[in-house]
């Protein structure tokens, strides 16, 4: 079985995430993949839309901690920033449907999705202080513009979840439906995507976020590094090594 699927079908792209024993956590590998996948669909004329959906129980526990710890990225070439500055310089429409636990980066990637539905049991969490390191995704700059800074600090600073109904809310979410239909929904409104003049769904795209482009980029090689010298801190490393040994970490004089 793979970790990842990716069809084609009728112009659209899906990759689905599909590694729910590992509540679909991102491997090295799978970074790869999707940043490979997203180039193939930037480059093919014939796919229009992308389309990336998880488990009706899971969208994605974020980074794969194990995985981490074997190969910690740290230059901007790791699979993970490959794939971070394809999505957000993706220049054809995203769809998501998102349904339970989306961790780090399982909810950072849906800041550069253009639609995105949610399951009534989708909880999304940004939990990198909690971890011992800092935002990624440029979610340090997305977050408070898309949240208000207020909320976006109890999520980024605080590590607090929020649900389906304040994701919906601050405009992350477009619409909620039963976990089960949110698949079906992300391809539905793909499909209508699809079938759109090309032209000016790429243009409309392309000029709503063109003005703040360079700024994501810039933020999103800045978290990196940061993130990257973070991993090898001794915060991030009791914290990963208490999710490894299933305790509790222990952050005290950290
Ligand atoms: N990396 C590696 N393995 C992970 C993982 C991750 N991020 N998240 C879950 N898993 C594994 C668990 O270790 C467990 O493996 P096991 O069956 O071999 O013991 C399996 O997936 C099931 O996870 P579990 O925690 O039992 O499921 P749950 O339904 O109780 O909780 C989550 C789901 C997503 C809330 C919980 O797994 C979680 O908080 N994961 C860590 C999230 C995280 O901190 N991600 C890093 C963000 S940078």
């Amino acid at each position: 079985m793979t970790d990842l699927l990716i069809d084609t079908t009728d112009r659209v792209m899906t990759i689905t995430l599909n590694r729910v024993d590992k509540k679909n956590s991102f491997t090295t590998a799978m970074y790869a993949d999707m940043a490979d996948a997203l180039a193939d669909a930037q480059a093919e004329d014939n796919i229009r839309v992308v389309v990336i959906q998880g488990h009706e129980t899971v969208f994605s526990a974020g980074n794969d901690i194990a995985d981490f710890l074997k190969a910690p990225p740290t230059a901007m070439d790791a699979p993970v920033f490959r794939f971070l500055r394809a999505i957000s310089n993706f220049p054809k429409p995203v769809v998501a449907a998102v349904c339970g636990p989306a961790v780090g980066i399982g909810t950072t990637l849906l800041f550069h999705c253009d639609l995105v539905y949610a399951g009534d049991n989708a909880a999304f969490s940004m939990p990198f202080v909690n971890l011992g390191v800092c935002p990624e995704a440029a979610s340090s700059l997305l977050a408070p513009q898309r949240m208000g800074y207020g909320r976006a600090a109890e999520a980024l600073l605080l590590g607090d979840p929020f649900m389906a109904e304040a994701a919906l809310e601050m405009g992350l979410v477009s619409r909620i439906v039963p976990p089960a239909e949110a698949n079906a929904l992300a391809q539905r409104q793909a499909q209508r995507l699809a079938a759109k003049p090309f032209s000016s769904v790429l243009e409309t795209k392309r000029l709503m976020k063109h003005s703040h482009a360079s700024e994501v980029d810039q933020r999103l090689i800045e978290e990196a590094k940061v993130f990257g010298r973070m991993l090898g801190e001794p915060a991030a490393r009791e914290a990963f090594g208490a999710f490894m040994e299933k305790r509790q970490p222990n952050f005290t004089n950290l």
